[in-house]
């Protein structure tokens, strides 16, 4: 494994929250003085109840939305204060598996994989190559040609993960990501996170799903009415 289940220090950190606090119109807080660290090639899950805050503050992490209080750091650059092609650029570093999937629903999963590349000028006979190996992995290798819309909310889900992964960015931000899954397919997905975790990529999961986090020596956080805590977990089962 390349990450390890203790908290990184501020020299190896890709990402660094601090006291971040959310609040959402007319007096909800979704975030209550958030802190937290994010080694580089880390992996971490994020859990808590529904409404407990794990989407806002993936969201607050790939600028969909701004923190309310609070600074946040990827890379050492302060996210508040990037407009612009910086900003731009800074999303193109980060894919994001979104708990509503995203997907544009007339074009078919090998487009809406694709797209991600494209707009980075990628070679097209790679893109073939990594559109059909990412969904040879996931399990959806006859469904290429398929509409998005045409497809089930599992096999939508994997489509979704599959575009976040296309590009192999450094930094992974994955919402719920087996929550439409059956097991077989769950693991499919946690293969390719893991050997992407493995060659080095930060993944933060999002997850009620206790089976993806109960046996991993990855660090577990969970959010309770807004606010982080770290779940210290003895005797994690590598088996
Ligand atoms: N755009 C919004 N406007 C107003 N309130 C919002 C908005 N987005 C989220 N909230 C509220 O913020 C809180 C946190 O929501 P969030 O979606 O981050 O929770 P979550 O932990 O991801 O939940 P789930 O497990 O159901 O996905 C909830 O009370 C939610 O109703
Ligand atoms: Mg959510």
């Amino acid at each position: 494994m390349s990450s390890s289940a203790t908290a990184p220090t501020i020299d190896t950190a890709l990402i660094d929250i601090v006291k971040v606090t959310k609040t959402y119109p007319p007096d909800i807080m979704a975030l209550d003085e958030v802190s937290l660290t994010v080694g580089h090639g880390e992996m971490l899950f994020l859990t808590g109840a529904s409404g407990a805050g794990k989407t806002t503050l993936l969201k607050l992490l790939c600028f969909l939305e701004t923190p309310t209080m609070g600074l946040i750091e990827i890379d050492k650059r302060d996210i508040g204060k990037l407009s612009g092609h910086k900003l731009q650029q800074m999303r193109q570093h980060i894919g994001v598996a979104y708990q509503d999937f995203r997907l544009l629903p007339k074009q078919t999963v090998y487009q809406n994989i694709a797209l991600a590349m494209e707009v980075r000028y990628e070679n097209p006979k790679f893109i073939k190559q990594r559109v059909v190996e990412l969904l040879a992995d996931l399990g959806l290798t006859d469904k290429i040609h398929t509409p998005t819309a045409k497809l089930s909310r599992g096999e939508q889900q994997r489509v979704s993960i599959a575009r976040a992964c296309a590009n192999r960015p450094p930094l992974i931000l994955a919402d719920e990501p087996s929550g439409n899954l059956d097991p077989a397919a769950t693991s499919l997905v946690m293969n390719l996170f893991h050997r992407l975790n493995e060659e080095g990529t930060t993944i933060i999961i999002a997850t009620h799903d206790q089976t993806l986090y109960q046996k991993s020596p990855h660090r577990l956080l969970n959010l309770e009415n807004g606010k982080l805590q770290e779940i210290i977990k003895v005797n994690f089962d590598l088996s």
